[in-house]
């Protein structure tokens, strides 16, 4: 069974009250929520994370390097600058789907800048809960190809 990791960055912890107009008015478990029951339908074992610290999500990612198959990470602002969590998708070699509830292409002009993008496999944004969930099964689809 596949070990996934699902990571939340910055300011998500907040989601239902964080602007609502933009993000949505769910709740950081209720995201959760639906992740976990997609993962049941795709036989994937998931482990949930969330920080405002760059340093403790690079440590998570060095401490799970092993262990886990895959990555789904919302990286929230961190996306748009952290050279140092982009070199942590990288050095742990694992696949990794980069997610955004919003459209960071549609937004302010710093937000159209993805540094991790490049260490991903993949991008999902702009469908609110569903990117998690897309990312999901475009990881599940890639680990699948690759294993078989
Ligand atoms: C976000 C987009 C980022 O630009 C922003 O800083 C976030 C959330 C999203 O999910 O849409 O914190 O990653």
């Amino acid at each position: 069974m596949y070990h996934i990791l699902i990571i939340h960055g910055p300011n998500l912890n907040l989601l239902g009250e964080r602007e609502p107009e933009v993000y949505g008015v769910f709740t950081l478990e209720d995201v959760n929520n639906v992740v976990r029951a997609h993962a049941k339908r795709l036989n994937v074992q998931v482990t949930f994370f969330q920080s405002n610290h760059e340093g403790a999500l690079i440590d998570f990612l060095h401490e799970h390097r092993k262990t886990a198959h895959g990555v789904v990470i919302n990286p929230g602002a961190l996306t748009h600058y952290s050279y140092a969590l982009r070199d942590a998708l990288a050095a742990v070699e694992l696949p990794a789907v980069e997610v955004h509830l919003s459209d960071i292409q549609a937004r302010e002009p710093f937000r159209k800048i993805s540094v991790t993008r490049e260490v991903c496999i993949d991008q999902v944004c702009g469908k609110g809960q569903q990117s998690y969930l897309d990312g999901l099964d475009l990881l599940v689809r890639h680990l699948n190809a690759v294993n078989q």
